[in-house]
Order: C-alpha cells, then sequence, then structure tokens
C-alpha cells in the first residue's frame, strides 16, 4: 500500500468519534515500536516529522524508514511535515514524497498566516498534498523555540470560519490549552481544556477536522522511571487521558504525541543502564526502548484515541 493523505482518515474518524495519533519520529526504533503497535491493533496512522527531525536523521533515511515500515505492515501512513514554518520547507516536503504538511503561520499576524497559508496550499494541493494549518498559539517548546504562557493565546472562535474558507486548509490546529512539552501546567495547578472554545469551532466548522498539538499525556509512569534512574522532572504534569478522549469524541481527528515517546524511550533507557551498568551493544538499551514505545501506543490506540480496529 503506498502512503497516504489523511483525507479518508479523519472523514471516518469525525464520524466515529475517534481520533488518529500523530506521532513524532526521529529513528528507526521510534518507527518500529510506532508502526508495530498499530499493526497488532488495526489502526490507521500518521507519523510525522518536525524540522528539527529532518535535521537530526535526514530526510532521504526517514522516508525510507516510512517506506519500509508500510512494506513490512501495510498499514495506512499519512507521512506528514510537523510545525513546518515556511513555503520552501513545505515545499521540500511535498516534493519529497511526504502526504501531508502542516503549515504553522500561528507566530505571524491573521492575514500573514492567511497569505502563507494560502500560498503552501495552492502548492500542495496541485500535487495532491493535504496541508493542516493552526490558529491561535500555543505555550511550551517546539524545535528551541520557548513560547511563554503570557505569549500563548487560545484560538479565537469568531476567526475560524475565515481562515478555513479563505484559505482553503484541510484541517486546523486550535489552542485550548494544550501545550508542548512535558511541563504543560504547573505544580498545584488543575489541569484544564477549553472545551467551550472546542464547541464553538465545532458549531462554525461543522464536519471540519481539528487538530490538537501537545497533546501527551506525560505518563507518570515514565516521568517516574526518569526520577528514579538519575532524572530531574519532578514537576512534569501532562493532559488527562480522559480530556483527550473526550476531545476524540468530538471534532479532534488528530492528536500529536512526542514528548509521550521521549519519556518512554528515555526512561527506559535510564532503567537499563541502572541495571546493566556494563553493557555497550546499542541493541540490547535500544530493544527495550523499542519495546516500551510499542506498548505505550498500544495504550494510546486502546484507552486515548479509539482508533483501533478502524482499518
Ligand atoms: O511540537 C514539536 C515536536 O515535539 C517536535 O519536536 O522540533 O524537537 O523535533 P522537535
Ligand atoms: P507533546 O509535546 O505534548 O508530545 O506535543 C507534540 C506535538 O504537538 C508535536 O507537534
Ligand atoms: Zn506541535
Amino acid at each position: 500500500m503506498p502512503l497516504v493523505t489523511t483525507k479518508e482518515m479523519f472523514q471516518k474518524a469525525y464520524e466515529g468519534g475517534y481520533a488518529i495519533g500523530a506521532f513524532n519520529v526521529n529513528n528507526m526504533e521510534i518507527i518500529q515500536g510506532i508502526t508495530e503497535a498499530a499493526k497488532e491493533l488495526n489502526a490507521p496512522l500518521i507519523l510525522q516529522v518536525s524540522s528539527g527531525a529532518r535535521k537530526y536523521a535526514n530526510h532521504t533515511y526517514l522516508t525510507k524508514l516510512v517506506e519500509a515500515a508500510i512494506i513490512e505492515t501495510d498499514l495506512p501512513i499519512a507521512l506528514h511535515l510537523d510545525h513546518g514554518d515556511t513555503f520552501e520547507l513545505c515545499k521540500s516536503c511535498i516534493d519529497g514524497g511526504f502526504t501531508s504538511v502542516m503549515i504553522d503561520g500561528s507566530h505571524h499576524s491573521y492575514e500573514e498566516n492567511v497569505a502563507l497559508t494560502t500560498k503552501v496550499v495552492e502548492y500542495a494541493h496541485a500535487r495532491g498534498v493535504v496541508v493542516e494549518a493552526e490558529l491561535g498559539r500555543l505555550a511550551g517548546i517546539e524545535d528551541d523555540v520557548n513560547v511563554s504562557a503570557d505569549d500563548a493565546s487560545y484560538t479565537d472562535p469568531e476567526q475560524v470560519y475565515d481562515f478555513v474558507t479563505r484559505t482553503g486548509c484541510d484541517s486546523l490546529a486550535i489552542a485550548i490549552g494544550t501545550s508542548h512539552g512535558a511541563f504543560k501546567f504547573k505544580p498545584g495547578q488543575k489541569p484544564q481544556l477549553r472545551f467551550d472554545i472546542l464547541e464553538e469551532i465545532e458549531k462554525k466548522l461543522p464536519g471540519f477536522p481539528i487538530v490538537l498539538h501537545g497533546a501527551s499525556s506525560v505518563i507518570p509512569e515514565y516521568v517516574e522511571m526518569i526520577n528514579k534512574f538519575g532524572g530531574e522532572m519532578p514537576d512534569a504534569i501532562g493532559i488527562p487521558e480522559d480530556m483527550l478522549r473526550q476531545a476524540a469524541k468530538m471534532a479532534v481527528c488528530k492528536i500529536n504525541i512526542d514528548s509521550d515517546l521521549r519519556l518512554a524511550m528515555t526512561g527506559t533507557i535510564r532503567k537499563y543502564f541502572a541495571e546493566n551498568p556494563g553493557h555497550f551493544d546499542p541493541r540490547q538499551y535500544l530493544s527495550p526502548a523499542r519495546s516500551a514505545i510499542k506498548g505505550m501506543v498500544e495504550h494510546k490506540i486502546k484507552n486515548v484515541l479509539g482508533c483501533d480496529g478502524k482499518i
């Protein structure tokens, strides 16, 4: 099966009250762990590549690894650019075989965001590629840029219809209180998402797929592992999984997860070295890390996204 776009996935997810997992990939073990989980559960999948991932692992290596995963699993997989910030980056991924790109114009003024998104949509649609855009601004860390809570802003439901109709984008990432990274809420702060804003957006754009970034739940099991085996992240807090489940039942069709992958991988490797200090064969510590990713993704597919058996 060739790579697919997100069009059909999102339509079915919207109608079925579930979401597709969009997992960030940076190397072979991460791709294998995620795709093995999706294969076992018959789940459609989005694998996404940030510009940082592209710099780290190289475009060709990543696309070929994803092609290998498709040969091995025969799953419907969309290959997506995460947080594209320029037309040139989106063009390079479209020309280089991606089936979906995000143009993140959320750092620009409204009119500049419309103009940039429209330009990417025109180029992408002419080549059968779909486009995710963003309105509103999440807090947290993205590609070395740290957006403080003060600079973050919720999506304005009054803008979404105008933005989507003028740009022609295929899905829209919104800000309703999620944020990037492992420290999403301050200690003592009650995790909250603005479901009222999501509902308003849903009314303005019936049937239109919404995307949630910064949606890791920062799984306590892995945070504890990192803390126990030499790490320092006692204040890591994520989005409660019941809230993500609720969002998936509403208009949210794509849920982005990266931090949970990092925590599962790093926690497992830290534990491995604490228990096996003399080992130095990378296969020995990367095998349990890959298994941890697989287990974590299976949990997300079954208990958070609800996309198991949806192929
Ligand atoms: O939203 C950002 C993702 O977690 C990707 O992170 O740019 O460090 O690869 P990265
Ligand atoms: P997390 O940091 O919550 O995993 O978010 C990832 C993300 O939004 C990637 O675009
Ligand atoms: Zn993101």
